[in-house]
């Protein structure tokens, strides 16, 4: 067991999730909120717990459920006093923060992340919502949980897409903080999807350092945080249009990203490539010239992270080193239009 630290969150690496009511204030006003999945896995067990069980699906982040489970909340005699658990993928982890933290105006919670992706990437940071629309986690808060239990053995149970899913993110990591750590990663493939114990928990707790340094300067996203979006950009509006799963569609916004980057002479172009050949051997899709990069482009354009007439973008000078380019709207046109 591994205990991190940050904005007062203790995040326990390697932990039993069976540990888990060693860290609730008070086991009988818990609730826990579970993925089907997870809940339905006869590998685990939750039941002793009053659970709400959380159909899968990116589709349950929108208001229309966060007011169905407010009633559940309400049904099961929550009250102000009451913590919240959410066991589950980052989808389970985006809906436990943003209704705990609005519930009643704020009731605490933990997290138990179940995916690769949840537990390195989206139940850290405090970011929670919800979408609206097409418009990805347009609703949401800031607000940090009371711990992140981090258990390897729910990797077990998750099929080989999700962490392919999970890796997306942890070779985003690599790109933008730590050569070494890209090389690591390369080498330990076949380990980590074998689930090698020794080898997941070292991932695991280099990618929550680099993600929780990086929020840890800046919780609200004023500055270096924004690196974090690395390939999020048109990822997430790849996301949208095509319909495919978040870490395939970062793996493909973070080929645009360097492909911007070797265009404007930021990155080498064997940089390039070395990303380009671990994305592949991951399994993640790296073929962009299917895309339909003027209307991935008018998506960007709508979505939160243009501010007026400049557009904030995450690129790679070198490999662990990202930077905040600002283009006008104008200049990204002719890129892309290069590109295309
Ligand atoms: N808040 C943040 O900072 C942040 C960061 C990154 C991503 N996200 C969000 O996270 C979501 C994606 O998260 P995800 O990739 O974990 O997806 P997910 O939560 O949808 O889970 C993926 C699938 O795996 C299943 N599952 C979960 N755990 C399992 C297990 N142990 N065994 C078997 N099946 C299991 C789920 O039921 C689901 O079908 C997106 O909504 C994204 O916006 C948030």
């Amino acid at each position: 067991l591994k205990t991190l630290n940050y904005h007062n969150t203790p995040i326990y690496i390697s932990e039993s999730y069976l540990n888990v009511s060693n860290y609730l204030p008070n086991s009988d006003k818990t609730i826990f909120l579970v993925d089907e999945h997870v809940f339905h896995c006869d590998k685990y067990i939750f039941k002793s717990f009053n659970t709400i069980v959380i159909p899968s699906g990116e589709q349950q982040k929108s208001m229309a459920f966060i007011e169905e489970l407010v009633s559940k909340l309400l049904d099961l005699g929550a009250d102000r006093t009451y913590f919240l658990v959410g066991v589950g993928g980052g989808v389970v982890c985006d809906i436990t923060g943003f209704v705990a933290s609005i519930f009643m105006r704020g009731i605490k919670f933990g997290f138990v992340p179940t995916t690769l992706l949840a537990q390195v990437d989206a139940s850290i940071g405090g970011k929670n919502g919800v979408n609206t629309g097409v418009y990805k986690n347009m609703i949401g808060t800031i607000t940090q949980p009371e711990f992140i239990l981090i258990d390897e053995i729910f990797l077990s149970s998750l099929p080989q897409e999700e962490i392919i899913n999970g890796l997306a993110e942890i070779i985003k990591h690599a790109c933008i903080q730590d050569k070494s750590y890209l090389n690591f990663i390369a080498q330990n493939l076949s380990a980590i999807f074998s689930l090698e114990k020794e080898i997941l928990g070292s991932i695991i707790t280099t990618s929550v350092i680099i993600k929780t340094d990086i929020v840890h300067q800046d919780e609200k996203e004023k500055g270096v945080r924004k690196i974090l979006n690395f390939g999020h950009t048109f990822g997430h509006a790849i996301e949208k249009k095509y319909g495919i799963p978040h870490g395939r569609a970062v793996s493909l916004g973070m080929i645009i990203a360097n492909k911007i980057a070797v265009f404007i002479n930021k990155l080498d172009l064997s940089s390039e490539k070395i990303i380009k050949d671990l994305l592949e051997n991951t399994g993640l899709p790296t073929d962009i010239s299917q895309l339909d990069l003027q209307s991935l482009k008018e998506l960007v354009f709508k979505d939160k992270k243009k501010s007026g007439s400049s557009f904030d973008f995450i690129l790679l000078n070198k490999i662990g080193e990202a930077k905040i380019i600002s283009f006008s709207l104008s200049q990204l046109d002719d890129i892309i239009l290069q590109l295309q």
